[in-house]
């Protein structure tokens, strides 16, 4: 897939980047991939790796390697660790943590909370993250203290990822079941959240993650903006119980209806995972006490591809979505099959359409919400021009470098 058009081509590869690309290359190692489909790498600006603090959810090694098996070779994980990532020692403490454990490339984000050393922070972090809301593990900033720091002029420049739910507009009580949820988080607390932070001045690149509803695609026009698969292919009326609980909530079918009818004609920005691993012993509990978040680093991909022959899907799109433009947003040479482009490509064969079944996916949870959906798993995975996965199995551990 070169840009948006299929050719047929050989890709000559030295020292990790994309050397050439022309007819007939000889080189001293030839591999024949003729009869398959190769997109970039895919780059996913939205996990929760879960390390350190929550190893018994997930992992740098397992999460990244279901990354892997998803056709992803880059994640950007989020701060929300314990202990969070908000002060220089933080992150340094999680980078040596997870050194060498990670199958992909990577970046780890800090969250941006009053008093923080900016200046060290941006030193070691792919970018920063902003909650607006309370959610698993992690705390919210009044808006006196977003507008404060969102000001700050060391932030020139830098992605701040926003969770954009005003909780003045969320209702009390406890929710009981997926339609609760939605009501208690309601689309009008996004909107809310979107027109305030967008009317607070900053020099900061502002990426408005997982937004729900067109309203806010709308007033981000902007922006840098970002859906998930599950709020694309899910919805509240779906019988998935604790295990679609998520925030911001899955809404109602005709809001995730629209919100898919905007991805294919390509209004919804970057597709990001949000992928949130919880346990099943975590998710079987009243819904009211059971954890939000869902995985989702390996089906991203593998899903909207296995809707190009049935959906209006196209090829271009999901590599737009999926590779290239999260990786412009951070300035990554990926997600782009270019001359100067990192060789990371995931291999395909597109007659091959499976379906996903949760106890064959590599995170440490063990389920997915997509439960029997159609999907294409890659057949081979490159990173950085060295073959990391061939034939559903990973050859090479611990590969990853941050980015
Ligand atoms: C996330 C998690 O579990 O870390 N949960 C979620 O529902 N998305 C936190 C977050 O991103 O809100
Ligand atoms: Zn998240």
């Amino acid at each position: 897939m070169l840009g948006n058009a299929l050719q047929t081509i050989c890709i000559g590869i030295d020292e990790g980047k994309i050397t050439v690309l022309g007819k007939d290359l000889e080189g001293d190692r030839v591999i024949d991939l003729s009869r398959y489909f190769i997109m970039p790498g895919g780059v996913d600006i939205h996990t929760h790796m879960r390390e350190p603090g929550m190893e018994h959810k997930e992992d740098f090694d397992t999460g990244t390697m279901a990354a892997a098996f998803g056709g992803t070779t880059t994640i950007l994980d989020m701060p929300n660790t314990i202990p969070p990532v908000t002060t220089p020692g933080s992150i340094d403490d999680k980078l040596n943590t997870i050194s060498g454990k990670a199958n992909v490339d990577y970046g780890v984000y800090a969250a941006l909370m009053p008093g923080a050393d900016i200046i060290e922070l941006k030193k070691r972090a792919c970018g920063f993250k902003l909650f607006m809301a309370e959610t698993t593990s992690a705390q919210p900033l009044v808006d006196d203290e977003m507008r404060e720091l969102l000001a700050h002029p060391e932030l020139a420049g830098e992605v701040i990822a926003v969770h954009a739910e005003d909780p003045s507009l969320f209702q009390e009580g406890e929710a009981q079941s997926l339609p609760d949820h939605d009501s208690s988080r309601p689309v009008m607390a996004e909107t809310s959240a979107v027109d305030k932070v967008l009317n607070m001045p900053t020099q900061a690149t502002l990426h408005l993650a997982h937004l729900t509803c067109l309203v806010s695609f709308d007033k981000a026009l902007e922006y840098s903006t970002e859906a998930t698969p599950h709020h694309l292919f899910l919805s509240s009326s779906y019988h998935l119980g604790t295990l679609g609980k998520v925030n911001p909530p899955l809404r109602n079918m005709k809001a995730q209806a629209s919100l898919f009818s905007a991805f294919v004609r390509g209004r919804v920005g970057i597709v990001a995972s949000d992928h949130a691993p919880h346990t099943l012993e975590e998710k079987d509990q009243p819904f009211g006490k059971a954890p939000s978040g869902l995985p989702g680093v390996e089906t991203r991909i593998p899903l909207l591809l296995g809707m190009v022959r049935s959906e209006q899907v196209s090829l271009g799109l999901i590599q737009a979505t999926c590779c290239h433009d999260p990786a412009t947003l951070f300035g990554m040479k990926k997600g782009h099959i270019e001359v100067g482009y990192d060789a990371d490509l995931a291999v395909y064969d597109l007659k091959d359409v499976t379906r996903i079944q949760g106890d064959k996916l590599h995170s440490k949870c063990g389920w997915t919400p997509f439960e029997n959906y159609n999907a294409i798993f890659p057949k081979y995975v490159m990173l950085g021009g060295e073959m990391i996965l061939s034939e559903n199995e990973l050859i090479i551990k611990g590969k990853g470098k941050t980015i």
